[in-house]
């Protein structure tokens, strides 16, 4: 959808984040078409992009939640998607998060460790329930992605080996606390090569087969991750045909359902952030557009020199080399380095596609700059989703401690 963020800029000022609503839909059902020969759950992950009313407008597809903290769980109950679609994930989860998770009674807690394992049975014991698990395995595939974001091999923090994996259903199956239902792994993000996330999932699905037939342990759901890449600058992407295929090809003749956490995938590509021109400067032979928006409001430029298609606005001559940063107090504050970009004047409006994931989730107050405004378009219609911070939100759990 062609989006007029010049009428935006005007009626929202800026900087701002937009999303396509009927893009978030559409990738959604991508997905969800891919796996239709199945029973399957796409549980999308909040932690992409977890606007209240990004997570209901995917809820209202049908959309579960992967949530990597009991805000996050709330996040999704409160952006009412049910609590039978919602997986609870990560590292280190708190006995409170781990209780409070019981109490909401969601689908399952993803199990990343032997230790987390017992404090899980031990809170469920304590609130005399039986806590749904699954085990999130690491089978030590190189996913081929940014170090940062890889997460399938041994010397990341993620899961257990297969090995660990199984003791632990033998341990929850005997456990009374417990119900092992559900297998989980995830690789990384950004992936844009189909063969690690197949080496994967036939290990994951052997185990499977190995755990019924040998232990007579039969789990219900099969959580491939997320991990799916997308195009922010000229990536080959994984066709989403063939990999739902692979994962029905690795899973032939097991009855189970097959889950899906996307968080990139559905809405990466929604987002754009939008910024305008303060000045331009040159230092030395170096020529710099300084522009309102920073790293505090989207970081993966400088967090991971992630590439973000930066276009100058209705202007197209007098083309050259620059960097294109903002007014944080750090050299690494920038969009991008080295592009070529028209002369702009104060006031252009410059866009940052490919935004809509890790975006507005990952940003700070940092220099105590106030969170930027998030704008939502559906049908064509636009509307604030969420308003953009004043000085008061940001001194406001300060305040009252001033002596
Ligand atoms: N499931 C689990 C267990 C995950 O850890 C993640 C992402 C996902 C699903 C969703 O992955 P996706 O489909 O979005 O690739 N901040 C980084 C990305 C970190 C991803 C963390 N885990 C970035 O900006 O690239």
């Amino acid at each position: 959808m062609a989006i007029n963020f010049k009428e935006l800029s005007k009626k929202y000022q800026t900087p701002y984040y937009v999303y396509d609503f009927d893009y978030i839909s559409k990738q959604y059902n991508e997905l969800k078409e891919a796996f239709k020969a199945r029973k399957s759950l796409i549980s999308y992950a909040v932690k992409a992009n977890s606007n209240l009313s990004v997570v209901k407008h995917l809820g209202q597809q049908g959309s579960g939640a992967d949530c990597v903290s009991i805000g996050e769980v709330k996040r999704a109950l409160k952006a009412e998607i049910p609590k039978y679609k919602i997986i609870f994930s990560g590292v280190g989860k708190t006995d409170d998060e781990i209780k409070e998770a019981l109490e909401l009674d969601i689908l399952m807690i993803n199990v990343e460790s032997e230790a987390e394992l017992h404090r899980v049975a031990l809170v469920a014991q304590g609130l005399e329930k039986i806590a749904r698990i699954s085990i999130r395995v690491n089978p030590n595939v190189d996913p081929k992605t940014h170090p940062y974001i890889s997460t399938g091999l041994h010397e990341n923090k993620f899961g257990v080996d297969l090995n660990t994996a199984k003791r632990l259903y033998i341990y929850a199956k005997n456990n009374d606390n417990l119900e092992p239902i559900g297998i989980h792994c995830h690789i990384g993000s950004q992936l844009t090569e189909l063969a690690p996330i197949k080496e994967s999932v036939n290990i994951v699905a052997d185990l499977v087969r190995n755990l019924k037939s040998g232990l007579n342990i039969e789990l219900s759901f099969f959580d491939v991750g997320g991990g799916l890449g997308i195009v922010y600058d000229d990536e080959t992407l994984i066709d989403t045909y063939e990999y739902a295929q692979t994962v029905l090809d690795a899973l032939f003749g097991i009855d189970i359902t097959i889950v899906c956490e996307p968080g990139r995938f559905i809405v990466g590509n929604s987002g754009t952030f939008v910024t305008k021109v303060l000045y331009e400067k040159i230092n030395g032979s170096k020529r710099f557009v300084i522009v309102d928006g920073a790293m505090n409001d989207l970081l993966r430029p400088s967090l991971y020199d992630a590439y973000h298609k930066v276009e100058v606005l209705e202007k197209t001559e007098d083309i050259s080399d620059c960097n294109v940063v903002g007014p944080v107090c750090e050299s690494g504050d920038f969009f991008a380095k080295n592009i070529s970009l028209p002369a702009t004047k104060h006031n252009d409006l410059i866009a940052i596609y490919s935004a809509g994931a890790y975006g507005f989730t990952m940003a700070s107050n940092y220099n105590t700059r106030g969170r930027v405004a998030e704008i939502a378009l559906e049908n064509g219609e636009d509307r604030l989703i969420r308003r953009r911070e004043t000085f008061e939100d940001l001194i406001a759990h300060e305040e009252e401690y001033l002596k």
